[in-house]
């Protein structure tokens, strides 16, 4: 990149975290761009300034990555960085760049393909563009900060207790995990592929083979009625510069069976987790949810969770306009 484009991109960068910041406390500084399929795609303001940039990144997951059920196979992502007033404008016009630059990509039209941008959740200026480029908000990535106040003691359920999954417990776990897959499938999130079920269970086995495996069962009469996974820092580094605060934990999984929902299960199960988290100085937890999924957005904003970022997805990817 020539040394005057440096420049401009770092003014912008500049300009974003300032905008950033006055919106949520939370949003980290924007990270360097990354490295994307092509030029980046530029949007000029009036008098010919510099109004936003976009980069596209293209990405092919494969089969054999649990990854892959997490989303479509082939997936287009722009990276925006829109610094000025107009937000709407520049978001509509760096948004109309992007479709023509996918229009002229073949595998954008195959079905199992996506275009997302991620956009903080706090800042309504660019949603109409969003909605009217075809995008859909599909997934939050939301937060929790550590109270202020002494560690709340872990409250439990009536005749439920829950203890630290191990080794033995790994059917389960993966009864349970995948009966949220199946859960979070309706939507439109993940996909079932054929190796989903090896995959799960190669990954169970592993984090339940670790002398702690941030793993618990909340079990009733001997039987796994909820389950959550956790990331500790240490482990939760892919998704920690998402925010400004650090350390950040990342709770990736909680289920609780059908019938025993509402009784306070889910509560205990991650009122215990938050005890530790927040006797470790974990300044903030991150998750992710589907946005329409009706049981999980009023759960998480109960247990002090709030929007960060929406992922606002098509697909497939040609359904972007
Ligand atoms: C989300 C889920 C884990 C919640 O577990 P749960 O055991 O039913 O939740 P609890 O009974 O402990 O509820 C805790 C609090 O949240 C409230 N709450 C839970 N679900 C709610 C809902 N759908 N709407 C409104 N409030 C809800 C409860 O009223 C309770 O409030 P209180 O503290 O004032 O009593 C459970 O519904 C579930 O497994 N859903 C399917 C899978 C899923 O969506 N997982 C999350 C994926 S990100």
């Amino acid at each position: 990149m020539p040394w005057v484009v440096r420049e401009a991109v770092r003014d912008v960068n500049r300009a974003v975290g300032r905008r950033w910041h006055a919106i949520d406390p939370l949003l980290p500084d924007p990270g360097t761009l990354p490295t994307g399929c092509g030029e980046p795609l530029v949007v000029s303001g009036d008098n010919g300034r510099l109004a936003g940039l976009g980069v596209c990144v293209h990405q092919h997951i494969p089969p054999q990555s649990l990854n892959q059920t997490w989303g479509a196979a082939d997936r287009f992502t722009l990276v925006p960085r829109l610094p000025g007033q107009d937000i709407a404008a520049a978001a509509d016009q760096l948004l109309t760049q992007w479709r023509d630059h996918l229009g002229g990509v073949g595998a954008t039209r195959g079905p199992d393909t996506s275009a997302s941008v991620v956009w903080p959740s706090l800042d309504i200026t660019g949603v109409q563009a969003l909605l009217r480029h075809g995008l859909q908000p599909l997934t939050v990535i939301a937060a929790r900060t550590r109270p202020n106040g002494p560690p709340a003691p872990p409250r439990r359920a009536y005749g439920v207790t829950i203890r630290s999954a191990g080794p033995a417990d790994e059917e389960p776990v993966l009864d349970l995990e995948l009966r949220l897959i199946r859960y979070d499938m309706h939507f439109g999130g993940p996909v079932w592929r054929t190796a989903t079920a090896k995959l799960v269970r190669d990954e169970i086995r592993d984090s339940l083979a670790r002398p702690d495996s941030w793993t618990w069962l909340a079990e009733r009469n001997g039987q796994a009625v909820g389950l959550l996974v956790a990331q500790p820092p240490q482990e939760a580094g892919w998704i920690a510069g998402m925010t400004s605060k650090t350390p950040a934990a990342y709770l990736q999984t909680m289920f609780v069976e059908g019938q025993e929902r509402g009784t306070g299960i889910g509560a205990a199960l991650v009122r215990n987790l938050h005890a530790r988290l927040d006797g470790m100085g974990v300044a903030v937890t991150l998750l992710h949810h589907s946005q329409v999924n009706p049981l999980s957005a009023p759960f998480w904003y109960r247990m002090g969770y709030r929007p960060l970022w929406t992922s606002w997805e098509a697909r497939p990817a040609n359904a972007l306009r």
